[in-house]
């Protein structure tokens, strides 16, 4: 039998997981410097909870979740998003209670099956944060510019932000019907997807990827002029923050997220690096979210942001993370040095040394083969000899300098 991973998914292999390793921790000491804790919530949840918090009528809840019924007939979904789960988690442990403002971080994997292309999988991997219990148009800045500062950390500074205002409860409804009747209009003329969205989400029909939509839909209204005064000075005063943090962006009236819970701020980063999903990042701000799941009334805004994609255009740039090789390869020269190889690169180790010995009983030459392969720092070749002489060589393979030392004192060599 010959098993295969399933369509969308990925192997992370040992050649790939160093770059994987030194962005995850370049992700968590912004989210440390900006004061965000960690969240880790369950791969899966109950189905009730994605559809309540997306939205029934989403792509992601329409076509892409992972959903299925356990032995006891429930019904669960395997994670799509996070912000969700945080949420339910926030209501469920009291969070709001301990703080006035939560600010909370994931990184882990979502699951959505889509039809897989480059940089879209099924299982993918998302770093997100939330922060809880703020109104300001300052929390909004704040989770944009921490977003940029990730990228910019990495190097990646070849990115674009556009931001929209998506309303609220009390504005959008009066614009969706201003929209929806000139959408009408013309109805007949658009693709059927967005024939299918005028009724239900008709703000959806502005963001189509289709050409003859956008000519269509070119001149229709747009929600940044029909917002109320609450979300227009709220929008204001996210764009004269990001002026004056010195964060460009542009203003895309046509901007609507894939997922239902935003009021008022939207944001998407994208990347010319990437192809047609060039989607970085994105997020915005959801006043009802916590108080639809079951929580007190508690305005909110977060972002989330594919790792798949940051790392293809850290591997088109040759990014290169710091190495993972041993620091020392300690060789046998002959059967009686074996036992003396191992104890020594164990207590190496101990001493946190990360070292290296055969385990595979090969000859000298092909263990020097594996050091250098290995790509470790200094090797060490002992055997009888130098086992009662007590001294060995010992080899720089950076820059091939070597210098005898007394065996009792290589964890101390090799520690300075
Ligand atoms: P989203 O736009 O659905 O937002 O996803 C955020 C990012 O996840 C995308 O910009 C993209 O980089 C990545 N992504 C999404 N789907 C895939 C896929 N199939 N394969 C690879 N990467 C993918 C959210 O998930 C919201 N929870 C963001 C948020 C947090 N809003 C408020 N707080």
């Amino acid at each position: 039998m010959n098993y295969r991973s399933i369509k969308g998914t990925k192997d992370i292999l040992p050649s790939e997981t160093p770059l994987w390793q030194f962005v995850e921790q370049t992700i968590r000491d912004v989210f440390h410097q900006f004061n965000y804790k960690e969240i880790r919530t369950p791969i899966f949840e109950s189905t009730a909870l994605f559809l309540r918090s997306i939205g029934e009528l989403t792509d992601i809840v329409g076509k892409e979740m992972y959903t299925f019924e356990d032995r006891s007939h429930d019904s669960i979904t395997l994670r799509p998003e996070g912000t969700a789960s945080a949420i339910r988690a926030y209501v469920q442990n009291n969070l709001g209670e301990a703080l006035p403002l939560s600010k909370i971080y994931y990184i882990g994997p979502m699951f959505r099956q889509e039809r897989p292309q480059a940089g879209r999988l099924r299982q993918f991997h998302q770093f997100g944060a939330e922060a809880v219990g703020s109104p300001t148009a300052e929390t909004d800045v704040e989770i944009i510019a921490m977003t940029i500062e990730i990228y910019k950390r990495l190097g990646i500074t070849n990115y674009s932000l556009q931001i929209n205002s998506v309303g609220d409860e009390e504005c959008r409804p009066r614009y969706k019907e201003i929209l929806k009747a000139e959408l009408l209009k013309i109805a007949d003329k658009l693709s059927f997807e967005s024939q299918k969205r005028i009724e239900q989400n008709p703000m959806r029909v502005l963001d189509s990827k289709d050409e003859n939509d956008k000519t269509l839909t070119a001149s229709m209204p747009l929600i940044t002029d029909h917002l109320n005064e609450e979300c227009a000075k709220h929008f204001e005063r996210v764009k004269s923050l990001l002026t004056a943090y010195g964060i460009p962006f542009t203003v895309n009236g046509r901007l609507v997220r894939g997922l239902d819970y935003y009021t008022k701020t939207a944001f998407e980063i994208t990347s010319s690096e990437l192809g047609s999903q060039d989607a970085l990042a994105g997020g915005g701000r959801y006043d009802l979210l916590v108080k639809e799941l079951g929580g007190k009334q508690t305005p909110s805004v977060g972002f989330a942001a594919g790792m798949e994609r940051l790392m293809m255009i850290l591997e088109k740039k040759g990014f290169q993370p710091p190495k993972q090789s041993p620091k020392i390869f300690v060789a046998a020269a002959d059967e009686t040095a074996r036992e003396w190889v191992l104890q020594t690169t164990m207590k190496l180790r101990s001493a946190g040394i990360a070292s290296e010995c055969d385990l595979l009983s090969r000859s000298l030459k092909s263990q020097m083969k594996e050091a250098d392969r290995q790509q470790a720092q200094f090797s060490l070749v002992v055997g009888s000899m130098e086992l009662e002489s007590g001294k060995a060589l010992l080899k720089n393979l950076t820059d091939h300098s070597q210098q005898e030392i007394l065996l009792s004192d290589i964890v101390t060599i090799i520690n300075t």
